[in-house]
């Protein structure tokens, strides 16, 4: 029997260039598209930029442009690596970039991701999945704004190294909280951060309903690799131990992002709408779709009773790193929100260029641009991943003398 699928790979963040270790994951999709595609199954696969939230917001800044014009200047960027350019793959197919054949590619900066947002939000809310109390921060005076942990440097509290970030030390490896660092400073403006509160917006996943959905949802179908699946089951321990925390989804301006509705200062984090944008990308879709006259219905593949009827399956492929996000919260608002929940969740590890971390300094961070503008066949990375990846979170390696020895060999 045909199968109907709606395919996703992770929103890149449109705050930088894709690089070698991104395409790890866009290649492995690319290839099990097409492979599906061949077996004669329904493929849509559906892409967008991850658009929202501080960093962009600053950078922009930094560059004396809108967060909405760096924006449009990256998702341009990012679809010439992908794929040589917008608009994304017609059926025909010319592809460029490295060949990633996304049906179609959108942002989360966009009406569509909108309305889900609002949508699932009230929803959530008339479930009295919604909570709001207030959190205490690290606010920059100068900037006038709440700071992410990530905006916030000092002197570590173990070994008085200078700089560090307030989450851990790179110097000794001590991990803490930002209250803890000694002489701490904004990022941003270099002044000294002030405590203050703010009244914030919780998803209620600590709820009984919630933590019951997940652990029959991540233990059950194979939906999850089995490492992830473990994973899963130390996140959410035995039935009473309540690991599970209520999850902040909100920001206070200024921020890049949708308005909550209802508040005048308050924004959805980045990470609440973000996975929200593989529906507004397919929303998006089918609207042209239908607009060339193909028959394709948005409520068989969103709504869960439509989705349940009709037997489509949507499918993630995501690194390790956001299998919290796309295995706990994504799953459990889509559960409560009418909307259908993944069937599959497809997680690898990273990659490494010659048994380390990408790294500027080694000349080993790559980007997709760079790669082509060197005259480098993208086949021979897909096919170098191709061999190296497997169904398992383990990390790949692209070792550069394997890399050219192969290529000799198997493909030249
Ligand atoms: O980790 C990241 O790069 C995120 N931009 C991925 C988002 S995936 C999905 F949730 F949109
Ligand atoms: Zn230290």
């Amino acid at each position: 029997m045909s199968r109907r699928l709606l395919v996703t790979s992770a929103l890149p963040y449109a705050n930088g260039a894709i690089h070698l270790g991104h395409l790890v994951e866009y290649i492995q999709t690319d290839i099990w598209v097409r492979f599906q595609r061949m077996r004669g199954h329904e493929v849509h696969y559906v892409g967008a930029d991850d658009q929202h939230g501080t960093p962009i917001m600053l950078r922009a800044e930094k560059e004396g442009i809108t967060p909405r014009q760096l924006v449009e200047r990256v998702l341009h960027e990012h679809a010439r690596d992908f794929f040589g350019g917008l608009p994304a793959r017609s059926d025909a197919g010319d592809l460029g970039g490295f060949l990633i054949s996304f049906d179609n590619y959108h942002q989360t900066d966009s009406d569509e991701n909108r309305a889900f947002c609002e949508d699932i939000y009230a929803k959530l809310k008339a479930a009295d999945l919604i909570a709001q109390r207030s959190v205490e921060q690290f606010y920059d005076p100068v900037k006038e704004m709440f700071l992410p942990d990530r905006f916030i440097k000092g002197e570590c509290p173990k070994c008085s190294a200078k700089d560090q970030y307030g989450d851990s030390c790179e110097v000794c490896g001590a991990t803490y909280a930002p209250t803890e660092l000694k002489n701490a400073y904004s990022v941003v403006s270099g002044a000294t951060p002030e405590r203050r509160a703010s009244e914030h917006h919780f998803f209620r996943l600590s709820a009984p309903q919630c933590e019951q959905f997940l652990r029959d949802f991540t233990q059950g179908s194979n939906r999850l690799q089995n490492e992830a699946a473990n994973k899963m089951k130390e996140w959410l321990g035995e039935p009473g131990d309540n690991r599970l925390s209520d999850w902040d989804i909100s920001r206070d301006a200024p921020y890049f992002g949708f308005r909550i509705p209802g508040t005048d200062n308050k924004f959805f984090y980045v990470w609440l709408d973000a996975p929200v944008g593989y529906f507004g990308s397919f929303r998006n879709y089918v609207a042209k779709q239908q607009a060339l006259g193909r028959d394709i219905s948005e409520v068989d593949f969103l709504d869960a009773a439509g989705a349940k009827a009709a037997g489509t399956e949507m499918v993630h492929f995501i690194g390790k790193d956001i299998l919290y996000f796309h295995a706990l919260f994504w799953p459990a608002m889509l559960e409560h929100s009418g909307y259908r929940t993944p069937t599959q969740i497809n997680a690898h590890g990273f990659l490494t260029v010659n048994g380390e971390k990408m790294s500027k300094s080694r000349g080993t961070f790559i980007t997709a641009q760079s790669y082509l503008d060197l005259g480098l066949n993208p086949e021979w990375l897909r096919y170098y991943y191709a061999a190296k990846l497997n169904g398992s979170m383990e990390d790949i390696d692209l070792n550069l003398d394997d890399f050219v020895a192969r290529v000799n060999s198997d493909l030249v």
